[in-house]
C-alpha cells in the first residue's frame, strides 16, 4: 500500500513510532542521543543487541509505556561519512520496509546533524525513497495485505517549507515511476496497443501533453511495414502513440524517447517455449517507461521540448501472422528479411525510430527496449545495456545512472556485428548470422541503421524492468519502473 502522506516536522510528535540513527561503531547519532535521554537510556541499552553493523540495517523494539510505540534503529554507516541523494533514498526505503507493519504512524528523527549531506533536500529524499518502496501491485488480489499499515511518515527537519518544496518535485517524479510500474505490471489481456494508447491519452492530455495516436490505416500510409508486420497476426491491432511536451523554446529541436511496446511477445510463428512465456507481458516496458517519463516531465513542467513515441504491437502466431523468410520494406525504404519472427522488437523500433528522426529532427534520440535475452546473459538483472553512437551522450546517461542508481553499462558497437546482419537477398536480416555471437550488439547495430547520423542511444532493459528480489532498495517485487528516474535526471541535469 502506498504511503498516504509524507510530511515534515520541526519538533518530534508523540504517540507514534520513532526512527533513530546509529553509526556502525554502535554510537548514537546526535538526534538519537536526545531521544535516548528523553526515554531514560533505553535506546543505548537496546543498541547493544543490534549486532548487524551494515549500513541501512534496521531493528525495532517496542516501548512498554511512554511517548512512543516502537523505536526503530537504523544503521547510518560510519559517523561523518558523506551521503548521496541515492543513499538517502535507500535509507528511506529501509525505514519503510522495517516500519510498514508496525501499525502506527512513524516519525524519522534523523536530520542534517546526523548525516553529512550538503543540501537541505535531505528529508525530501528520505521521504521519496520510502514512497518508491511503498508501491506494490495488488489490484487483482481480492484480499489485500492487511499487515501493511504505515499510512503517514514524517521526517524531522529544521526547515519544513523548504523540505515540502523539494518533495513536491520528487513526488511528481514518483507518480511517473508508478504509472510505468502499473502499465508494465498489468497483464496482456488488459494492456494491448489500443488500451495502452488510451491510457497514454487519458493520463497525459490533461497535463498539457499533445497526444496523437496513429492507427493501422495511418501507419500503412506512412509505409510502416516493419511495425505492422509484427502486429499482423494479432486481433489486437498496432498503434503508434506520439506524445509531445513543449516546455522549451518553440525553435528548440526536441529530445526524443522511443519505446518498444510489444504488449505480448509470444514469439509469433517462431513461437517461444512455454516456460517463462508469461513474462512476455512485460515486453512493452520500453513504451511504459516513455509514458511514465512524459508524465513526470509534464507534472514538473520541465523547460525542454520532449517527444515520446510508443511503438505498440502484439506479436502472435496465426494464419495472418508474418512468416520466417518474409521480406518487408520498412518506412526507411530498407528491406528486412525476417529470419525469426521472435526478433520483433527491432522491427517495431526500426519504423518508430525512422519516423521520429524524420518527422521531428530531434537533437537526441534515446530508445528503450526489452530487446534481447542476450543482454540478461551479459549483464544479469543488475545493469541495463547502453549502446550509443556518441560518447558525450553515453557519458551523460552514465552520469545520470550513477546518481539515480538505475545502472547502465556501456556496450560496444562495431562493423563486425554490423556485417553480421547483412542479408543475401534483402538489405538486412533481423537476426545475426550463426557465426556472429553477441546478440544484443547485433540487435543494436540493426537499430543504428534506422537513426541516420542522429545522436542516438539505445538502452536494452530486458534484465531490469522487473525484479523477483523483494529486498531490492526502493522497489518491491515486480515492475521496477527502470528508466524514468534515469532519464528524468538526464533531462534535468544537462543543457541541450
Ligand atoms: N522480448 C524478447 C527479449 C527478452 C527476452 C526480453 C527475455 C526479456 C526477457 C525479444 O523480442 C526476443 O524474443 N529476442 C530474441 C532475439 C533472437 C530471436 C535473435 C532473444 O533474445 O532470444
Ligand atoms: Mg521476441
Ligand atoms: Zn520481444
Amino acid at each position: 500500500m502506498l504511503i498516504n502522506k509524507v510530511s515534515f516536522v520541526d519538533k518530534l510528535p508523540k504517540n507514534c513510532g520513532i526512527v533513530v540513527g546509529i553509526y556502525s561503531d554502535g554510537s548514537l547519532s546526535p538526534n538519537a542521543k536526545k531521544v535516548d535521554e528523553s526515554l531514560g537510556g533505553i535506546i543505548s541499552k537496546n543498541s547493544d543487541k543490534f549486532t548487524c553493523k551494515s549500513q541501512f540495517k534496521t531493528r525495532s523494539f517496542a516501548l512498554c509505556n511512554g511517548d512512543y510505540g516502537y523505536v526503530t534503529m537504523v544503521r547510518l554507516g560510519d559517523s561523518g561519512k558523506k551521503f548521496s541523494e541515492l543513499e538517502l533514498e535507500k535509507l528511506g526505503a529501509a525505514i519503510y520496509s522495517c516500519t510498514s507493519k508496525l501499525d502506527e504512524d512513524v516519525v524519522v528523527a534523523i536530520d542534517r546533524s546526523d548525516i553529512d549531506f550538503p543540501c537541505d533536500c535531505l528529508p525530501a529524499h528520505i521521504g521519496f525513497g520510502a514512497l518508491l518502496k511503498s508501491w506494490n501491485f495488488d489490484k487483482y488480489k481480492s484480499k489485500k495485505d492487511e499487515k501493511i499499515t504505515l499510512k503517514n511518515l514524517s521526517v524531522l527537519t529544521s526547515d519544513v517549507k523548504a523540505s515540502e518544496k523539494y518533495l513536491e518535485e520528487l513526488q511528481k517524479l514518483a507518480e511517473g515511476v508508478f504509472l510505468t510500474r502499473q502499465v508494465v505490471s498489468e497483464p496482456a489481456n488488459v494492456i494491448y496497443p489500443e488500451s495502452l494508447a488510451k491510457i497514454a491519452k487519458d493520463e497525459l492530455f490533461p497535463l498539457g501533453v499533445e497526444v496523437e495516436i496513429l492507427e493501422v490505416s495511418e501507419m500503412k500510409k506512412l509505409w510502416m511495414n516493419a511495425l505492422l508486420a509484427v502486429g499482423q497476426g494479432s486481433e489486437n491491432k498496432p498503434r503508434l502513440a506520439i506524445l509531445r511536451w513543449n516546455g522549451g523554446e518553440k525553435s528548440d529541436a526536441p529530445i526524443a524517447f522511443v519505446g518498444k511496446g510489444v504488449t505480448f511477445d509470444s514469439g509469433g510463428i517462431s513461437l517461444k517455449p512455454e516456460s517463462g512465456m508469461h513474462e512476455m507481458r512485460y515486453d512493452m516496458a520500453g513504451s511504459g517507461t516513455v509514458l511514465g517519463l512524459l508524465k513526470a516531465v509534464a507534472l514538473n513542467k520541465l523547460p525542454v521540448n520532449v517527444v515520446g513515441v510508443m511503438a505498440m504491437a502484439e506479436n502472435m502466431p496465426s494464419g495472418s501472422a508474418q512468416r520466417p523468410g518474409d521480406i518487408v520494406r520498412s518506412m526507411s525504404g530498407q528491406t528486412i528479411e525476417v529470419l525469426s519472427t521472435d526478433a520483433e522488437g527491432r522491427m517495431v523500433l526500426a519504423d518508430a525510430l525512422w519516423y521520429t528522426q524524420d518527422r521531428f529532427d530531434p537533437k537526441i534520440i534515446i530508445d528503450l527496449a526489452t530487446l534481447t535475452g542476450a543482454i540478461v546473459v551479459a549483464l544479469g538483472h543488475e545493469y541495463a545495456g547502453l549502446f550509443s553512437n556518441c560518447n558525450e551522450l553515453a557519458e551523460q546517461i552514465v552520469s545520470s545512472s550513477v546518481r539515480t542508481g538505475e545502472k547502465v553499462w556501456r556496450m560496444p558497437m562495431s562493423e563486425h556485428f554490423d556485417e553480421g546482419i547483412n542479408s543475401d537477398i534483402a538489405d538486412m536480416q533481423n537476426i545475426g548470422k550463426p557465426n556472429v555471437r553477441g546478440g544484443s550488439i547485433t540487435a543494436a547495430q540493426f537499430l543504428k541503421r534506422f537513426v541516420n547520423d542522429k545522436k542516438w542511444a539505445h538502452i536494452d532493459v530486458a534484465g531490469v524492468e522487473t525484479t523477483s528480489d523483494d529486498n531490492l532498495f526502493i522497489c518491491s517485487k515486480g515492475a521496477t519502473g527502470f528508466g524514468v528516474r534515469l532519464l528524468y535526471d538526464f533531462l534535468r541535469a544537462n543543457k541541450f
